[in-house]
């Protein structure tokens, strides 16, 4: 769907798993903030919970263009669920937003698109902004399931939501055998799930909002690949794992080439 007018900024998010150590996230905002100023793309970055606070206050204190966030959250503001943690607690240490319903929360931790959806409902509630990726595995590519089970995931996870959650709320396409596997999928193949993601919505939402979402695209994302896929009129920036990682590597992929 091309933009029709529709300016969407694009938005660089590096999602940090489970590396980095208080110290060395400090280290990364320090290094990182300097070559950023002038940048026009949005940089997110998801650190790990410990590093949330910490981050957020360097953050402020250098005044950097960088919005902090975690990687996941509970549906509940409160309660006996041990070791996890509340969308209240992750704002009062300065998250901005949320990523919910990455693949590895998915397949490893056995969530839900029902349980993704009420999670996506409580960072809304507590305007957090929620982050949600959708993506197929190689098997259901092979299968030529790839469309069917992206409008499953976003029916699943967003389907009992007015338009109003899309003011906020960024998709981010992440098919699961291109993440950490260094199997970047073509421009092309990211482009036709971009826009098949942007029909259901316009079907379901209309096409106002269709169009202004950020849909992010994520899976092995490396300086050398972002400008090709930034290429593409429905590829609005990226989730970044593994090269986020590194502030040369993901300041080069903030600085590839902006879509005009
Ligand atoms: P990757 O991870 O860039 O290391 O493939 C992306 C992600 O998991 O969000």
């Amino acid at each position: 769907m091309p933009k029709e007018n529709v300016f969407r900024p694009t938005v660089v998010v590096g999602n940090w798993k489970m590396y980095k150590t208080v110290e060395e996230a400090l280290h990364f905002v320090e290094t990182l903030t300097p070559l950023i100023q002038e940048s026009q793309v949005l940089v997110y970055i998801a650190v790990p919970f410990t590093a949330l606070g910490p981050v957020s206050k360097k953050v402020q204190e250098l005044s950097a263009p960088i919005k902090v966030g975690a990687q996941n959250m509970h549906d509940a503001s409160f309660g006996a669920f041990t070791g996890e943690i509340a969308a209240p607690m992750l704002k009062e240490l300065g998250a901005q937003f949320v990523i919910l319903g990455h693949s590895e929360r998915r397949r490893i931790f056995g969530e839900t698109d029902a349980f993704i959806q009420k999670k996506v409902e409580k960072a809304f509630q507590e305007k957090l902004q929620p982050l949600v990726c959708i993506g197929e595995t190689l098997e259901e590519r092979e299968q030529g399931r790839t469309e069917e089970v992206l409008n499953q995931q976003i029916e699943g996870c967003l389907g009992n939501f007015s338009d109003k959650i899309f003011d906020t709320l960024i998709l981010a396409y992440e098919p699961v055998w291109a993440i950490g596997t260094g199997k970047v999928a073509k421009p092309e193949e990211a482009e036709s799930a971009h826009s098949f993601c942007r029909e259901i919505i316009a079907k379901k939402w209309g096409e106002d909002k269709a169009n202004r979402i950020s849909i992010l695209y994520g899976g092995s994302v490396k300086p050398d690949n972002a400008s090709l896929l930034l290429e593409e009129p429905d590829i609005d920036g990226f989730l970044v794992g593994g090269a986020s990682l590194d502030v040369e590597s993901f300041n080069q992929i903030v600085h590839a080439k902006i879509k005009v």
